[in-house]
C-alpha cells in the first residue's frame, strides 16, 4: 500500500440521497486540493461512475459559483454494482488507469460501508465527508445539508399552521430521516408542534390521544410531526390510527418529501462543507483515511468509517422535554 506522501491525484465524488451544502463541499475539496498541488478528477453519479469510468478533470474555476447551489454538481445514484466484488474491482480498475491515489467521498452510510470495503479490499485511501439531510452519522454534531432541510421542513409547516388553525384541524406531518429522528425532532421543536413521532423513542398512540385530548378545546389547531421511520407506520397510517380514537378529529395529513433536500444551503450548511473540505484535505495529506471528518464540540475530528457507520448516534432526549412543556 502506497503511503500518505505519496497522494497527488485524488478522485472526488457524491453518493446516495444528495443534500443542501454538496455543492459547496465539492467546491472546498478541489479549492483545498489545487492550493496543495493536488490534482482532482470529479467522478460522476457517485461509485456508478467510478465503475464506468464516468470521470473529468476538476480545477479550481470549475467550481465557481456552486457554493450557493443544492444537488450536487458530481450528480448522485445509490449503487447496486459497487455491492458486487467484480464491481468494485471495476471502480479500482478506473482509479488506477487515471493514476488516483486516493478518494474523497462525500455522503452518508451507504457511501461509507462502501468506502471501508474498498479500504478492507484494495486498501484504497478515502476520507469522506458527512453528507445527508439526516444527521444520523456518529463522529460529527451536524451533516452536510441537515441544516437547510430543517429550515425547509419548518418553513412548510409554518405554512401548515396557518392553514390548520383557519379551520381548527389536526395535521400529521411527515418528515425524513430514514430510520432516524433528527429531523423530526428538531422540526417540531422550532416549529411549535404539540407531539412528535420518531423511531428511537416507540410512543403510544394512548400518549399521543392523550396530549391531543388535552390541546382540543383550547387550541385552534394541533401539528403532529411523524418521523418517517416511525414504527406505528407514516403520518397516514398514525392519522388513521388517531380517527379511530378520536372520530370528531377534523385531520389532514402533509407529506413533506423530497422538498427537504432541494434548495440553496443554509449559511450553516455553507460553512460547514467549506471548513470540513479543506479539513478533509489535511487529513489525507496527513496520512488519514478510512475515515469520515466531522465537527464535534465545534472542533474538527477524524472518525473511523467503522464508527460513524456502526455507533448509533443519539438524539438529545432534553428536547422531547422542551417540546412537551412547550406544547402545553
Ligand atoms: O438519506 C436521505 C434521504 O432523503 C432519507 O431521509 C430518505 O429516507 C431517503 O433519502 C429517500 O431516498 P430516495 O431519494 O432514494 O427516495
Amino acid at each position: 500500500m502506497s503511503t500518505a506522501a505519496e497522494v497527488r491525484h485524488i478522485g472526488i465524488f457524491t453518493s446516495g440521497g444528495d443534500s443542501p451544502g454538496m455543492n459547496a463541499a465539492i467546491r472546498a475539496v478541489v479549492r483545498a486540493a489545487h492550493v496543495s498541488g493536488l490534482r482532482v478528477s470529479g467522478i460522476l453519479g457517485g461509485y456508478d461512475g467510478l465503475i464506468n469510468d464516468h470521470v473529468r478533470p476538476l480545477g479550481p474555476r470549475d467550481v465557481s459559483n456552486i457554493i450557493q447551489r443544492g444537488g450536487t454538481i458530481l450528480r448522485s445514484a445509490r449503487s447496486a454494482q459497487f455491492r458486487t466484488v467484480e464491481g468494485r474491482a471495476k471502480a479500482v480498475a478506473t482509479m488506477n488507469a487515471h493514476g488516483m491515489d486516493g478518494l474523497v467521498a462525500i455522503g452518508g452510510d451507504g457511501t461509507f460501508t462502501g468506502a471501508n470495503i474498498l479500504f478492507e479490499e484494495h486498501g484504497i485511501r478515502v476520507i469522506g465527508l458527512p453528507g445527508t439531510i439526516d444527521n444520523d452519522l456518529a463522529g460529527t454534531d451536524l451533516t452536510i445539508g441537515f441544516d437547510t432541510a430543517i429550515n425547509t421542513a419548518v418553513e412548510a409547516i409554518d405554512r401548515i399552521r396557518d392553514t390548520a388553525s383557519s379551520h381548527d384541524r389536526l395535521f400529521f406531518v411527515e418528515v425524513m430521516g430514514r430510520d432516524t429522528g433528527f429531523i423530526a425532532l428538531a422540526c417540531a421543536v422550532a416549529a411549535g408542534a404539540e407531539f412528535v413521532l420518531v423511531p428511537e423513542r416507540p410512543e403510544h398512540i394512548d400518549e399521543l390521544v392523550a396530549v391531543l385530548g388535552q390541546a382540543s378545546g383550547t387550541k385552534s389547531s394541533s401539528i403532529v410531526i411523524v418521523a418517517e421511520g416511525e414504527e406505528e407506520g407514516g403520518a397516514f397510517d398514525v392519522s388513521k390510527k388517531v380517527k379511530q380514537r378520536i372520530p370528531d378529529a377534523d385531520i389532514r395529513v402533509s407529506v413533506i418529501g423530497h422538498i427537504q433536500r432541494g434548495g440553496t444551503p443554509s449559511v450553516q450548511d455553507r460553512l460547514l462543507a467549506s471548513r470540513l473540505g479543506v479539513a478533509a484535505i489535511d487529513g489525507l495529506l496527513q496520512g488519514k483515511h478510512d475515515v469520515m471528518t466531522g465537527v464535534v464540540n465545534g472542533r474538527v475530528l477524524h472518525t473511523p468509517f467503522k464508527e460513524a457507520i456502526g455507533k448509533r448516534k443519539e438524539l438529545n432526549t432534553d428536547l422531547f422535554r422542551v417540546l412537551s412543556i412547550l406544547a402545553t
